[in-house]
């Protein structure tokens, strides 16, 4: 592998493109070629490309070839449906070989693509099925059954529903279809057609801290940086065994749970299951992976699981590990690295930059508790945030870049990468807004030191990082607001050392409703109802009001500063210290 500094001198977006095919014929760019028909056209179609671990039975093995021809397949479905080009495509599903097949059937025939978290509950379903205009939804009937169908009225895009379990009958509707029959009357051949590199091709879902989530807007020319980023980092070789333990649900699981090995051509580990310490170390072992891209969090619960339990297990197959999604304190990294006994590199990116953009490398020294430094082909820089947590701009309008080693700023990358996002779907006024000149701003707060390393300060916004995923506080305040005993609802993350940030709720009640303990676990199992697990507040807490700012918005820093029993005057040790000092707006209303 070339040294970082090598790389970076030698590195251009251009060159690495020219490492991908290309269409036949000319015709451009499109990601599922360039993840699967190439390399059966280039001789390797009998090679494994996914090995799937379903929850009990034995392992089954997809080669390049079966799944060109299942994703050609569903291509030629969609099109007996009448999709072709431009259609918007959603999965809710676990981890099962349709779900690939769908990803990349969907590519095929020009059409978007969009993942859902199997934990979603019907609210975050039907919003984001909404919002992305999708018109074919890849489910099984319990899911459809339990979170879409009493909201299918609601839901005009929809035009079918395919259910990879089969059960059609039972919702006797004609736009309800079985999935397996629609496939095995489709041709295994589909040509794909000419493919702009800007073409549309992912639409992932992140949270906002106010009103809807964001549809962040991917289009096929970022296959150029998933495949770039998974050589660089994560130093992809043709014989490897490779696990990305994330879901396609989250942009992780998608990037390089799916594009990254497959264009690289690695063997890729899917795991059903959910995590089991157990599960996951039999899984290292018996599959000689190589390269395991996970959590902090994921790392924490097997710390947690002991040492012991990893002593059992014969992991030196493993050549590198990868974290992302959250800071990989030094403790957790020192574990890692002590148990699995290889280089343990942080790596940081967001939906939005749909590829690492930062990150630690093998040929490199890892400093905990650093980020690591920019890939080949990205500039970061560090904007200077005023009181407001504003962008400083210079006389001539420009964002005044940091210089100094050591201070805080928001962590903005030059725009032009392959996998920059091109637009926050119907929200281009918040896509503006997120660049600052030729910047554009992650949202995060960060510092470099001396030797270019980037050490990562907290959000510059009430978004929570709980177990890896970005939860918007809104969501969450709006499913209790739903309950007829709740007026309002502020909610925050409450710092955790396993998952990061647990989701705490601060609840106002109306005036009929006791605050008793049997309403806080109502209300919990409410919002587990409405959001799912995943999202749905763990913590509540009865207050007689809210804090607001003279606007009206809840103020999440306050209730934050006063949970951590921080002084309310000075907020600098919370998350985001530079915004956090002062909103320029004084605080109306009292809690308890
Ligand atoms: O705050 C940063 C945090 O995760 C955010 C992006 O979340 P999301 O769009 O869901 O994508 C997650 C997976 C790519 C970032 O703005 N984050 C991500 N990686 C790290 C991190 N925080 C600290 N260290 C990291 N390595």
């Amino acid at each position: 592998m070339e040294r970082y500094a090598e790389l970076q001198a030698g590195f251009l977006w251009e060159r690495a493109r020219t490492e991908l095919a290309g269409l036949p014929h000319g015709r451009g760019l499109n990601i599922a070629y360039e993840a699967v028909d190439r390399h059966c056209h280039e001789g390797r179609g009998a090679q494994v490309a996914i090995r799937w671990h379903p929850k009990r039975d034995d392992p089954i093995d997809l080669s390049f070839d079966d799944l060109a021809r299942g994703s050609s397949r569903f291509a030629n479905a969609l099109a007996e449906l009448g999709h072709v080009g431009g259609h918007g495509v959603a999965t809710l599903a676990g981890r099962t070989p349709e779900l690939y097949l769908a990803a990349l059937g969907t590519l095929k025939s020009g059409g978007v693509f969009t993942p859902l978290f199997a934990a979603f509950g019907p609210d975050p379903v039907a919003m984001r099925l909404d919002l992305g205009r999708i018109a074919v939804l890849v489910t099984t009937a319990n899911h459809y059954r339990r979170k879409v169908l009493s909201k299918r009225s609601e839901l005009p895009f929809l035009r079918h529903v395919l259910l990879i379990d089969g059960g059609a009958g039972e919702f006797d509707d004609p736009t309800v279809l079985d999935l397996e029959p629609a496939m095995a009357a489709a041709a295994d051949r589909f040509e794909i057609g000419p493919t702009d590199p800007e073409d549309r091709a992912l639409l992932h879902f992140t949270s906002g801290t106010t009103g809807t989530p964001k549809g962040v807007i991917h289009v096929h020319e970022a296959v150029v940086a998933h495949a770039a980023t998974g050589r660089i980092v994560l130093d992809f070789g043709p014989d490897d065994t490779f696990w990305c333990t994330a879901d396609p649900g989250w942009v992780t699981g998608t990037s390089y749970g799916i594009v990254s090995p497959l264009v690289n051509g690695v063997r890729s580990i899917v795991d059903e299951a959910e995590f089991d310490a157990e599960r996951w170390y039999r899984i290292l072992q018996d599959e000689r992976v190589d390269v395991f891209y996970t959590a902090p969090t994921a790392l924490r619960m097997l710390q947690r699981a002991g040492a012991d339990l990893a002593a059992t297990f014969d992991l030196s197959s493993l050549r590198l590990v990868a974290s992302v999604g959250e800071p990989l304190d030094p403790e957790s990294l020192a574990w890692a690295q002590d148990v699995f006994d290889v280089p343990v590199l942080d790596t940081w990116w967001q939906t939005e930059t749909g590829g690492i953009m930062i990150a630690n490398y093998l040929t490199e020294p890892v400093r905990p508790g650093s980020m690591g430094r920019p890939l080949p082909g990205i500039t970061a820089g560090l904007l200077k945030l005023d009181a407001d947590g504003a962008v400083e701009l210079d006389e001539r309008g420009e964002p005044i870049e940091i210089e100094a080693a050591g201070d805080i700023g928001e962590l903005a990358l030059e725009s032009g990468w392959p996998s920059m996002f091109r637009g926050y779907l119907d929200q281009e006024d918040r896509y503006q807004r997120s660049f600052a000149g030729r910047w554009y701003r992650t949202g995060d707060l960060a510092r470099f030191d001396e030797d270019g390393y980037w050490w990562f300060v907290g959000r510059n916004d009430d978004l929570i990082k709980s177990a890896g995923h970005l939860i918007g506080p809104f969501e969450v305040e709006s499913a209790l607001t739903e309950h007829p005993a709740v007026v309002e609802a502020g909610v925050i993350g409450k710092p955790d050392p396993t998952i990061g940030a647990v989701i705490k709720a601060f609840v106002v009640l109306t005036g009929d409703y006791e605050p008793t303990d049997e309403l806080r676990r109502k209300l919990i199992g409410h919002a587990r109802k409405r959001l799912g697990p995943a999202v749905a507040p763990r913590e509540i807490d009865f207050v007689t009001d809210l804090p607001h700012t003279r606007s009206g918005k809840i103020m999440r820093r306050l209730l934050k500063a006063r949970e951590l029993g921080l002084d309310e005057g000075d907020l600098s040790t919370l998350e985001a210290p530079i915004a956090g000092q002062s909103s320029g707006e004084e605080t109306v209303g009292r809690s308890r």
